[in-house]
């Protein structure tokens, strides 16, 4: 009942709505949202992907990327040492192959002196107790761009796995701690982990790109990696079609029973019902791929001044563990590092 206070007076009477539950209640104050607050967002959750070229003390700026760049192999290892003073668990590498390394059959890949292979090293020996993931996949590697053997316009699967196990050996022996296969080839969770478990490799985990769609959403790492201009056609005959949500659950039951220690989902804002579902029907460890269109869209629309650049990271993150993410692989890992850490 509104009091017949003179400021009341102006207001329409409101009726008594007779209400037991109040959800407004739990929200009134600060301490009482944080007390109910459902999900964190930590330091814990963040894997930081960063991109390799050669050279030496030298960083170049990705175009489609404000904030991103290329790093040559020393200057990863100071991100690495950045990385781990700010206590972020893991570093995913992405190299930027010179083109004149790149061929048919992608078999720089194979090569164990390559920028990735170097930088596992580096990084290894600078900073020991770092996490590092590497990609499996020939794209960077590739004259066509794709992410294995073309052989007539089509991308063989059988013969690209075998490629596949040689890869993930080659970055295995340089020292990466997980083996991410991003190529959808059918069948290459099971080899891969047949072959690491035959050269010794048993604790090298898998975290599969289970569910990895055709996406748009990809155009800025095709950049960054130098495949924006050399792909030949798409990539829709192995990767997922963004029709389809129950493909999803087929790839990850395969890949979970071939061996696969951690699920990623990727692109990730666009398919949070698939990370959802993933995490609910499997239970494994599950990751989201903020995906380098992601990251741009946030950041050019910061940089414009049309957003809160720096909240909508902060909210994008959450929504990845609300939807039941374990982990989100996001370019922002450094800057929401440090801004968690400020904030503690
Ligand atoms: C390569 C690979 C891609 C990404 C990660 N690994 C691109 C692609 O499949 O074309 C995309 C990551 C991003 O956009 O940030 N197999």
């Amino acid at each position: 009942r509104l009091r017949s206070a003179p400021e009341a007076e102006s207001l329409p009477s409101a009726r008594d709505l007779g209400l037991a539950t109040r959800l407004r209640r739990n929200r009134k104050s600060d301490w009482s949202r944080r007390l109910v607050r459902e999900n964190t967002l930590t330091v814990d959750d963040l894997i930081w992907p960063i991109f390799l070229m050669e050279g030496e003390a030298k960083r170049a700026p990705v175009a489609s990327m404000p904030g991103v760049e290329r790093l040559t192999v020393d200057e990863a290892v100071r991100a690495a040492e950045r990385a781990a003073a700010l206590g972020i668990p893991a570093l995913a590498l992405f190299p930027y192959t010179d083109p004149d390394l790149r061929d048919a059959t992608g078999s720089e890949a194979l090569n164990d002196a390559n920028l990735v292979c170097r930088a596992l090293r580096a990084i290894r020996s600078a900073v020991p107790n770092l996490g590092l993931v590497t990609d499996v996949a020939l794209d960077p590697y590739t004259s066509h761009g794709h992410d294995g053997l073309l052989h007539d316009d089509r991308i063989l699967n059988d013969e690209t796995v075998e490629i596949l196990v040689r890869q993930a050996l080659v970055q295995a022996e340089a020292g990466a701690d997980v083996i991410a296969p991003s190529d959808m080839m059918d069948g290459r969770v099971g080899a891969i982990r047949a072959g690491l478990d035959l050269a010794g490799f048993k604790d090298v985990q898998i975290m599969s790109y289970a569910a990895k769609y055709a996406s748009a959403f990809y155009g800025p790492f095709r950049d960054a990696i130098g495949t924006a201009k050399t792909l030949s056609g798409d990539k829709r005959t192995y990767q997922m079609d963004p029709a389809n949500g129950l493909e999803a659950l087929r790839e990850a039951a395969l890949d979970v029973e071939e061996g696969a220690d951690m699920l990623m989902v990727k692109p990730g804002l666009p398919y949070l019902d698939i990370v959802y579902r993933l995490k609910e029907t499997f239970g494994l460890p599950t990751y989201a791929y903020q995906v380098s269109g992601e990251y741009a869209m946030i950041e050019g629309a910061a940089r414009a001044g049309w957003v809160d650049g720096e909240r909508i990271m902060l909210e994008s993150l959450m929504a990845f563990k609300r939807a039941g993410a374990d982990g989100i692989l996001t370019y922002f890992a450094p800057r929401v590092a440090t801004l968690l850490a400020s904030r503690s």
